[in-house]
């Protein structure tokens, strides 16, 4: 049977955090009415008690969203929590994620605290933030690096105390994919009223590992994933939405699947990059300017030959309007002939070698060869030849 992964996005709020990326409420629901419409599950819309901005954002997104979960951070405060519910009180479906520090190094070095403390105070939160009628979800925070058989404890007496999701975050990027797994397999097995729940995963990218750790708890039970658009996030971020959604759709042997319409991806991300002021890497998988782009001379041959020799998405299924073949020193005949076809010229023969060894001279000094060099090209072509 396939299993439905939610898809929860926080690039409103965890994406958020990044400095210099802060949005005006305006723009924060511009991306909350894409997200809707890219088909995520929930849109963590802000953190209502940290600002007037982030509260008023909660509150516009709570209005202008119709279907999908509007969410609100806080910690396990009262205050936060009765100022989180006051925030979504226009949500058709409104959830309120609380929760504190699970690892020994939080609980003393943050909160000062012990585990029975901590344990007593995440219970409390738990009931008093079910108590304003809404769904909780509870993040242990920390849980990465937390004692595995405390962190069963925490989230066993949090689910007893009415939360619905359980959010095991790996808030430092630290874990490795097996061993993140495998915490999610424990809990999957120690946990008693874990099916009460459902386990959601929040991977921040320090050591480049978010999406392989989302993936692996996935394998292992959890059925919701927390993500950001183009991976933005605190530090090195957080995994990317479309990182998971792609990984997903393209490994059907998973069993698993998602709500996300894939050919909106290109469009949203670069709207996220846009109002955020942060680029996508060229490289960034499925969304970066190079990820159907190719420029060695064997995988353009390949790639000409039959488009699955090296891709093994088709752009139009994220929404880029095509592949593409960019003209280097590395690039070969055929690429060049394919380009030349494109721009309306047949060549072939010893015009091609005659057109493929100026196009060299030019590719080695320009690194790019555009269409108007080739245009330029092709048109000194029977110059060249009749010399
Ligand atoms: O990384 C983290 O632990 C978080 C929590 C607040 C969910 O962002
Ligand atoms: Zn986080």
């Amino acid at each position: 049977m396939s299993h439905k992964i939610q898809i929860f996005d926080t690039t409103l709020r965890d994406g958020e955090q990044v400095p210099g990326c802060q949005l005006a409420t305006e723009e924060k629901v511009i991306i909350a009415r894409e997200l809707e419409a890219l088909g995520v599950d929930v849109i963590e819309a802000g953190f209502p008690i940290s600002s007037p901005g982030d509260f008023l954002s909660v509150v516009e997104i709570s209005k202008a969203v119709k279907e999908t979960i509007v969410c609100g951070l806080t910690r396990a405060r009262k205050e936060d929590i009765d100022v989180a519910a006051e925030a979504l009180h226009h949500a058709k479906y409104g959830r309120i994620h609380t929760g504190i520090g699970s690892s020994d190094i939080h609980i003393k070095h943050k909160f000062k605290s012990n585990r029975e403390d901590v344990l007593e105070q995440a219970i409390w939160a738990v009931q008093y933030a079910k108590g304003k009628g809404y769904e909780v979800e509870f993040y242990a925070e920390d849980a990465g690096r937390a004692d595995l058989a405390f962190l069963a404890r925490m989230i066993e007496a949090v689910i007893a105390a009415g939360a619905d999701v359980v959010n095991i975050p790996d808030t430092t990027g630290y874990c490795l994919p097996h061993l993140y797994g495998k915490r999610i397999q424990y809990l999957v097995e120690n946990v008693k009223n874990i099916e009460k729940a459902i386990i959601s995963v929040h991977c921040h990218n320090d050591l480049g590992l978010a999406t392989a750790n989302t993936l692996s708890g996935l394998i292992n039970g959890a059925r919701q994933a927390e993500v950001t658009l183009n991976g933005i996030g605190e530090r090195a971020g957080n995994t990317a939405l479309e990182e998971v959604a792609m990984a997903i759709q393209t490994h059907k042997d998973l069993d698993l699947y998602t709500n996300i319409k894939s050919e909106r991806i290109y469009e949203i991300s670069q709207l996220v990059a846009g109002l955020m002021r942060m680029p996508v890497q060229a490289n960034k998988a499925i969304v970066g300017k190079n990820a159907f782009a190719h420029s060695s001379g064997i995988h353009q041959d390949g790639f000409l030959k039959h488009a699955e020799n090296y891709e093994i998405i088709n752009p139009a299924d994220v929404g880029v309007p095509s592949s593409s073949i960019v003209l280097t020193a590395r690039s070969g005949r055929a690429a060049l002939k394919h380009r030349a076809e494109l721009l309306g010229h047949h060549v072939e023969g010893e015009e091609l070698n005659m057109l493929y060894e100026n196009f060299l001279m030019v590719a080695d000094e320009k690194k790019m060869v555009n269409d108007a060099d080739l245009i330029a090209l092709m048109a000194s072509l029977p110059v060249l030849i009749n010399k």
